[in-house]
């Protein structure tokens, strides 16, 4: 139930629409989202093609400039981004003085705004401009992450290689020792590169919001970035693909009693949810979980992975898809409920699940924040308004007099 109150006021009238189930906040020409019918394309492209014919870089590059790279574009693109992979030798000290257990997701918010501090502001009036921005965000955040895990085991630094893509990198740092090399798998570099390709953008989701709220005060494009990233931190958003593999490990560990979870599940007085279904636009199939789902089943297979926790989703989801409380509000599993079982059989620890997103939204924020900034639907701050449901005028009470 949608609960849409207007009120008169000076300028027009106020439309209260709790958590802005249908509120267009902007017009875009970025990502086609339709949510009865589970479409999902990037600047015209269907998700399903891209995520099957193209890299992320090259994705990257559609979702900022608006067109599919020449090969020369590509490969403009991709030295920019190989330019730009290290952080600042200070920047690196900055990891010794989180506490040990401190949240990646905590470490990624903070460290992306205090790159502000260390690169230059730019504009990103022209094509060129914006390549830089984005490919120094969006290489350095791979690098930020890889190096968050490193320090989080106590390990060595692994630098960034010339001749690794991407994709390749991010494993190579994340996996590689000096006592044991790590062997990049064309596979699983395939993977993630779909991966973060479904991840890329998704129109004015709670982060992408975020971000453009904040950069329409005027601030800088890491600190909008830096606060789309705590947005995406919570488990309603983001965090959900970490909170599916705790739910999944809990189901494992109570001897896979699913009915326990879907009664909790259902039960309105217990704020639990089943983490990984239901979606605020898709009424049908997310269309990125169908991928997603089919990738899982083949990256398990190829690393000769058997997790047990694949069979609990599987059964799990076929539970809910015959339960009539989830068919009738349309809760169909999303992006987030695969995802976890795919980075688990990688080796990706459960608490960097949600910074393999960020990485893979980079692109859609970035996107947006140039969009907003200096596209012809630009220039206002963001300033909803409300509807104030307090007390008319009190008469004030002096301090001795207030019992
Ligand atoms: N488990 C059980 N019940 C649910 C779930 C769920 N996962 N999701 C929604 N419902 C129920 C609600 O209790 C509500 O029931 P009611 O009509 O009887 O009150 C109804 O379905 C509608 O739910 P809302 O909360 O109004 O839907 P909303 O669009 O606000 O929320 C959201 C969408 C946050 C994704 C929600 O479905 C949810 O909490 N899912 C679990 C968390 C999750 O997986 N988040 C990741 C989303 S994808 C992403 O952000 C990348």
């Amino acid at each position: 139930a949608i609960d849409i109150r207007t009120l008169r006021n000076t300028t027009g009238y106020i439309t209260l629409d709790s958590g802005y189930m249908n509120t267009g906040s902007c017009s875009s020409e970025i990502t086609f989202l339709d949510g009865e019918q589970g479409i999902l394309n990037y600047r015209g492209y269907g998700i399903n093609e891209l995520a099957e014919k193209c890299s992320f870089v090259e994705v990257a590059y559609l979702l900022l400039i608006g067109e599919l790279p020449t090969r020369e574009q590509l490969d403009h693109f991709r030295a920019l981004l190989s330019r730009f992979a290290l952080i600042h030798e200070d920047m690196i000290h900055f990891f010794d003085h989180f506490p040990p257990n401190a949240p990646p997701m905590a470490i990624l918010s903070t460290m992306v705004n205090t790159l502000h501090n260390f690169y230059p502001e730019m504009s990103s009036d022209s094509d060129e401009e914006l390549l830089i921005i984005a490919a120094r965000l969006i290489s350095k955040i791979r690098t930020i992450a890889a190096f968050s895990y490193k320090k989080s085991e106590g390990h060595p630094l692994i630098y960034p290689r010339y001749d690794l893509s991407y994709c390749g990198n991010f494993l190579n740092m994340m996996f590689d020792k000096p006592v044991k090399p790590y062997v990049v798998q064309p596979e699983v570099v395939a993977t993630v590169n779909k991966l973060l390709i479904l991840h890329a953008d998704h129109e004015q989701n709670c982060s992408t919001s975020t971000v453009r709220l904040v950069g329409s005060a005027g601030v800088n494009v890491y600190t909008s970035i830096s606060a789309g990233i705590s947005a995406l931190w919570g488990p309603l958003h983001g965090g959900a693909n970490q909170a599916v593999i705790e739910m999944l490990e809990a189901i494992h560990q109570d001897n896979n009693d699913f009915e326990k979870y879907i009664k909790k599940a259902k039960d309105r007085n217990d704020p639990f949810r089943l983490t990984g279904f239901g979606h605020r636009v898709y009424k049908t199939f997310d269309p990125r979980a169908t991928i997603i789902k089919q990738a899982c089943d083949q990256t398990l297979q190829a690393l000769n992975v058997d997790d047990p926790l694949l069979d609990i989703a599987k059964e799990l989801e076929d539970i809910v898809r015959n339960d009539d409380y989830f068919v009738s509000r349309n809760l169909y599993p999303n992006v987030d409920f695969y995802s976890g079982i795919i980075y688990r059989a990688m080796g990706i620890p459960t608490n960097m699940f949600t910074v393999m997103f960020a990485m893979g939204r980079l692109p859609g924020w970035i996107s947006h924040w140039s969009e907003m900034t200096y596209g012809s639907d630009n220039s206002r701050i963001g300033r909803p308004r409300q509807v104030y449901t307090g007390y008319k005028k009190r008469e004030f009470v002096p301090i001795h007099e207030r019992n």
